[in-house]
């Protein structure tokens, strides 16, 4: 095998390493979510409040930092076409016309509730480590599109139909986890050297204790 054969074969090897790092990671959470319909409304308007709290101002600001973060040009076409959808469709008013219809806007309490968590999350940002932070968006965007139908349930048990958010989240969310899983393949391929994943998930594990936060708050 050619060297770029071998390159090839290695990036590949490692992303299904780190699908089959992150997958677990997402299911206990989802495993974690207490029952719907043992929560009261207040605990319910909780979850959603503080959702989105950390997604509506933050999520395309992350997605940016890795486009900026990023070299190869198949993760930044990637990238680019990931961000172009969320401003275009304006996702982040399709979510907060989500939360006004459950009456779940989030209020200082529900800021301050995940503001430790997420400053860490910032810091973890700033950094700019292209194959962590790209990892990091796959794991979010993988847990968003399975987080979709019980936010969906949340909201109808609060008596709204205001449903775009979940619906359109459900689907194309599920697409851009495997780009972004392939932007990390593009991205190990131009980098000589990567460290081993272990060293590449500290933005994972940050994005776990902040979305750990938001469905249990301490
Ligand atoms: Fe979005």
């Amino acid at each position: 095998m050619n060297t770029i054969g071998l390159e090839f074969t290695t990036s590949l090897s490692c992303v299904d390493a780190a699908q089959e790092r992150i997958a677990p990671m997402i299911d206990s959470l989802l495993a974690s979510l207490p029952d719907p319909d043992q929560l009261t409304d207040h605990e319910r308007r909780g979850i959603i409040a503080r959702y989105t709290a950390v997604l509506e101002g933050n999520f395309i600001y992350w997605m940016t930092a890795t486009y900026l973060s990023v070299q190869s040009p198949e993760a930044h076409a990637i990238i680019k076409e990931n961000l172009q959808t969320e401003v275009r469709d304006n996702h982040p008013g399709m979510l907060r016309r989500f939360a006004v219809a459950t009456r779940a806007t989030s209020t200082d309490l529900d800021r301050r509730t995940v503001d430790r968590d997420l400053q860490q999350v910032r810091g973890f940002v700033a950094r700019m480590a292209a194959l962590d932070i790209v990892l990091m968006m796959a794991f979010f965007e993988g847990f968003i599109a399975r987080f979709m139908p019980y936010l969906a349930g949340l909201a109808t048990r609060l008596g709204s139909s205001e449903l775009e958010y979940t619906d359109v989240h459900g689907v194309v969310d599920v697409s851009h986890t495997e780009e972004l899983y392939r932007a990390f393949a593009s991205e190990l391929a131009i980098t000589p050297d990567a460290p081993p994943l272990e060293k590449l998930l500290g933005g994972v594990a940050l994005l776990r204790t902040l979305i750990a936060t938001i469905l249990h708050p301490k």
